[in-house]
C-alpha cells in the first residue's frame, strides 16, 4: 500500500484548521494554544480570547443609558417615593434632614470625580466645600456626579426629581479621589450600596406596604435587613421578603462585567442579559417601558405581579425598548477586570489550575473562558448542595452556574447569591464536603488562588 503523501496531508490539516478558526470566529470565541519549551519541559498555555464584533457607535451608546439613563423611572422615584425631597430635606422644601455628601457617602453613593470641575475639586481637597450640607449634594447632582442618581433641575436651578440608572448598583469608582470619589468603574457592583436604606428614605411607605400587602413597619424592617450590597430583585414580584427561617432574604449585587458568552443571567436564570434588562429597567426600576412574561401571570408563585399585571406592561412612549439594543451592547463591552500582579501567588494558582480543571471537578460546570456552563448553565439546589429557597422563587427552578471571572473585584460581601459564605476558603470548604473531593490542606489555597487570578 503507497503511503499517504505528506504533502497533501499537511494540505488536508491546514484545511482543517481554517475550518475551525473559521467556525470558531463565528461562535465569537477563539482559542489558541502556546506551547513552549522552557528547560526542555514543554509548557502548553492555552488562552481564550472573546473576540467580540460589536457596534462602537452602538457600545458607545449604551454606555450613556447604562451611567446616565432613568427611563423615566422619576415617575416612581420622584412623584411617588419623594426620594427627591428627601434629599433635598426640610430647608431645602423637601422633608427630613436630606442628604448631605456624608450621608451619600455612608450609604455606599459614589462619587464620579471626573465630572467635578478642577475648582470644585480643589475647595474640597482644601477643606472649603461643606460635606455635611444637602446643597453641596444638589450641586452635585447638577454636575452629574452622583453615580447612578440623575437630578432633574428646572430653569431657576431647583432641583424639581431624581431617578436611578443601571450604574446605582452595578458602578463604582476607583476610590482616586478619596474614599468613595473616583473614576467610573462600569461593571463592578457596588457593594457598599445600601439599597434598603435609599429607599427607606421615603416619606411613602403606604405605596410599597399595600402592593406587597404589609404595613408600613414591615416595609422598613425588610428594607433595613438588607443591608449594604445587596436587593431582593424578586419581592417586587412575588412579595416573598423572608427567608424559610424568618430572615431577610436579599442577594449579592452581581457584576454586570464578564458576561460574554454567558447564556442566562442573573443567579436563577430568569433569562438571557436582554430579557433581564428590560426586566429590571420596568419591574425593579420602575421606568417608563414595555415587559412581556406570561410566567409572571402565574399568580401562585407571582401573586404581586399577576395582581398588578407586571408580565405584560405597555408605555406609550416607550422609553426603555429602543435602548435595549445599545444596553446589551455596552454590557459586552465590560470585560471582567484582570487580577493586579501580586494579588495572588502564581506557583499556587497554577497548580490550582490542575486542580480546577480536574480532580476538583470545578470545570465540568465552570468552563474557561465564560466560567459558566456552555448551554443551559444551571443546575438544581441538590446538584450544589445548597437550599432551594431562592431558586424556587425563579420560573427556572435552578441556580445558574455564576461566572467567575474578575472575582477578585467582588470580595465583599460574600460569596452565591446571598452572600452564605464569607470567604472563597468557605466554599471550597463546601464543594469538598459536598462532592467529597479529600482536597489537602495545600490544595485548598491552591484552588483560593486560583481563583483569585481569574
Ligand atoms: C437597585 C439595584 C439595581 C439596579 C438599579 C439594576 N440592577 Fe441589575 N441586578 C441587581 C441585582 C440584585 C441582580 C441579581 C438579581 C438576582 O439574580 O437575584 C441584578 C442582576 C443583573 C444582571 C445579571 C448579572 C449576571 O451575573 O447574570 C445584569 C446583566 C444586570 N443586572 C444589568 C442591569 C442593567 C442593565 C440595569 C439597568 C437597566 C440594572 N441591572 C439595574 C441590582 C440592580
Ligand atoms: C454542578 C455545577 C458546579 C460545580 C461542579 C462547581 N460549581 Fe461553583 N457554582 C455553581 C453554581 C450553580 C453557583 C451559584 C451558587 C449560588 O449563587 O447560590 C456557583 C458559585 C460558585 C462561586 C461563587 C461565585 C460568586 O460570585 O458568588 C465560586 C467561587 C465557585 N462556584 C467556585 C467553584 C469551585 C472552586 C468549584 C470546584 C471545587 C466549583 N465552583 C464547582 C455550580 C458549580
Amino acid at each position: 500500500m503507497k503511503a499517504a503523501n505528506p504533502l497533501k496531508l499537511f494540505g488536508t490539516l491546514l484545511i482543517v484548521s481554517m475550518i475551525f478558526i473559521f467556525s470558531c470566529t463565528k461562535t465569537r470565541t477563539i482559542t489558541e494554544t502556546i506551547t513552549e519549551i522552557v528547560n526542555d519541559t514543554i509548557i502548553e498555555t492555552v488562552t481564550d480570547t472573546l473576540t467580540l464584533h460589536l457596534d462602537p457607535a452602538l457600545v458607545a451608546e449604551g454606555k450613556e443609558i447604562f451611567r446616565y439613563d432613568t427611563f423615566g423611572d422619576e415617575a416612581f422615584w420622584s412623584d411617588i417615593l419623594h426620594i427627591d425631597k428627601a434629599i433635598l430635606g426640610d430647608a431645602l422644601d423637601g422633608y427630613g434632614d436630606g442628604v448631605s455628601p456624608a450621608t451619600a457617602l455612608a450609604v455606599g453613593l459614589k462619587v464620579d470625580a471626573e465630572a467635578i470641575p478642577l475648582e470644585v475639586a480643589a475647595a474640597i481637597q482644601a477643606g472649603e466645600v461643606d460635606l455635611n450640607d444637602p446643597a453641596t449634594t444638589i450641586a452635585l447632582l447638577k454636575m452629574n456626579a452622583v453615580v447612578g442618581v440623575t437630578g432633574t433641575f428646572n430653569e431657576e436651578g431647583n432641583m424639581t426629581a431624581v431617578g436611578i440608572n443601571c450604574a446605582l448598583c452595578h458602578s463604582s469608582v476607583d476610590n482616586s479621589f478619596a474614599d468613595g470619589i473616583g473614576r467610573r468603574l462600569d461593571g463592578y457592583p457596588n457593594r457598599d450600596l445600601n439599597v434598603g436604606a435609599i429607599i427607606n428614605l421615603t416619606d411613602n411607605k403606604k405605596f410599597l406596604a399595600d402592593l406587597l400587602h404589609v404595613d408600613e413597619p414591615t416595609v422598613e424592617a425588610v428594607l433595613t435587613g438588607w443591608g449594604a450590597g445587596k436587593f431582593n430583585a424578586g419581592l417586587m414580584v412575588d412579595g416573598i421578603a423572608l427567608k424559610p427561617d424568618g430572615s431577610i432574604a436579599a442577594n449579592l449585587l452581581p457584576a454586570a462585567y464578564g458576561l460574554q458568552g454567558v447564556n442566562l443571567a442573573t443567579y436563577t436564570g430568569w433569562g438571557d442579559i436582554v430579557y433581564w434588562n428590560a426586566f429590571v429597567a420596568n419591574l425593579e426600576m420602575h421606568g417608563q417601558g414595555s415587559f412581556t412574561d406570561s410566567r409572571l401571570n402565574d399568580a401562585a408563585q407571582f401573586p404581586i405581579a399577576a395582581e398588578n399585571n407586571f408580565g405584560n406592561i405597555t408605555n406609550d412612549p416607550d422609553l426603555i425598548t429602543p435602548k435595549l439594543p445599545g444596553l446589551q451592547a455596552y454590557q459586552l463591552s465590560l470585560h471582567a477586570p484582570t487580577p493586579p500582579e501580586g494579588s495572588y501567588d502564581m506557583a499556587a494558582a497554577t497548580r490550582g489550575k490542575t486542580l480546577f480543571n480536574g480532580s476538583a471537578l470545578c470545570a465540568t460546570c465552570h468552563i474557561a473562558p465564560m466560567y459558566t456552563d456552555a448551554g443551559y448553565n444551571l443546575h438544581s439546589a441538590e446538584e450544589i448542595g445548597i437550599d432551594d429557597f431562592e431558586a424556587k422563587r425563579s420560573p427556572t427552578g435552578m441556580y445558574r452556574t455564576t461566572p467567575l471571572r474578575g472575582l477578585f473585584a467582588r470580595m465583599k460581601g460574600g460569596f452565591y447569591h446571598d452572600g452564605r459564605f464569607a470567604t472563597l476558603n468557605d466554599v471550597i470548604n463546601h464543594y469538598d464536603n459536598h462532592f467529597g473531593l479529600e482536597l489537602n490542606a495545600q490544595d485548598k489555597i491552591d484552588l483560593e488562588e486560583y481563583l483569585k487570578s481569574i
